[in-house]
């Protein structure tokens, strides 16, 4: 199965988007063809300093390569080496009616948050949708904030195929991320770059273990008996812990007698046994730039490859060839 996702470079990756996102895409390049990109014409529509978008970039390509994707099963690439997707975005907008787009939550939330309410952040959509059919993905791994740019995207897919009378797109299949756990921030709420309330993967280990020392819990005292299911600390603590490590520290949850900092301490510890051998892996990849570079024009040379056949088949049937 032919498999593309997208991910924004848009500040730095934190434990949600790993668990969220990522270590789901990871997974998939052992039984599929994967195509995995950095989606930075998208992060365009807000990230607008030139430095940060490079910064930003540059981190997610090492993120991704330091946590194990491994460029020879994964194409890997930056969507602004691949600039078909906006030939594609063009033939796509033809058949785009403005009430699709009109109707999308996205541009109404981003919006109503004070973003730039411009004609990218209103076509963002329609970019989507080619950046997914262009390879012909069968299937597109996404979060379900993502579900109506599927929808989008198939019923792009369906009128341009329609109009030619053949099928140039395949309809791609959304693959939702409902089985993946919502990651609560140090706050509670959902983690989120938006919130301010993130414990990111990669950064500085003494900074890290001091934002998991903040992490809100209830005012229970240490002799006091606790509940492991409401607690935040071990919501996290589960993420790192096999079966055996869970009930251990539930149990000393339920007896009383332990407070919450020994519990963040150990959350802390699993934190950073778990990322070290990727930060180590993340510190070699940044000795060698040119490596990295290396694998990313290589994917997206993969990519156009892919690209190729279904751009020439959309713009016959357009009559443009
Ligand atoms: P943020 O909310 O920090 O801006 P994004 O929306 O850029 O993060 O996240 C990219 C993907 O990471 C999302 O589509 C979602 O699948 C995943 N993700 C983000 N935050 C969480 C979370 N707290 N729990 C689970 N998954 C998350
Ligand atoms: N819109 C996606 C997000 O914000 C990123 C993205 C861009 C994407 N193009 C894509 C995801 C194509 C899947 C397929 O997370």
């Amino acid at each position: 199965m032919r498999v593309l996702t997208g991910i924004q470079p848009s500040g730095k990756l934190h434990l949600g988007n790993y668990f969220g996102a990522m270590k789901p895409a990871l997974a998939l390049q052992e039984e599929n063809e994967v195509f995995l990109f950095i989606a930075n014409y998208h992060a365009q529509t807000t990230v607008k300093d030139a430095e940060k978008l490079r910064e930003y970039t540059r981190e997610v390509a090492l993120d991704f390569l330091a946590c194990g994707l491994d460029p020879a099963k994964t194409a890997f690439y930056r969507q602004s080496d691949v600039p078909e997707v906006h030939e594609l975005a063009w033939l796509l907008s033809v058949v785009c009616p403005m009430g699709l787009l009109e109707r999308a939550h996205s541009y109404k939330d981003k919006t109503a948050r004070g973003i730039d309410a411009n004609h990218a952040l209103f076509a963002y959509p329609v970019l989507m949708a080619a950046d997914i059919l262009c390879v012909n993905a069968d299937s597109v791994p996404v979060g379900r904030d993502q579900k109506q740019h599927l929808e989008i995207a198939r019923d792009l897919a369906g009128k341009f195929n329609r109009q030619a009378g053949e099928d140039v797109f395949t309809l791609p299949d959304p693959m939702i991320r409902d089985a993946v756990a919502i990651v609560p921030g140090v706050d509670g709420q959902k983690m989120s770059k938006s919130y301010g309330n993130t414990i990111d993967i990669f950064g500085p280990p003494k900074q890290v273990r001091k934002t998991i020392m903040k992490v809100v819990t209830d005012s229970a005292a240490l002799e006091d008996k606790k509940d492991p299911d409401t607690c935040n600390v071990f919501a996290l603590y589960k993420l790192f812990a096999d079966d055996e490590e869970q009930h251990a520290l539930a149990a000393r949850y339920r007896e009383g007698g332990m407070g919450y900092g020994e519990a963040k301490k150990a959350l802390a510890d699993k934190v950073e046994a778990f990322f070290a051998p990727y930060r180590e892996k993340r510190a070699e990849l940044e000795r060698d730039p040119d490596q990295v570079e290396a694998v990313l024009l290589d994917g997206a040379a993969r990519a156009r490859k892919a690209i190729e056949p279904v751009l020439s088949a959309a713009r016959k049937a357009v009559g443009l060839e």
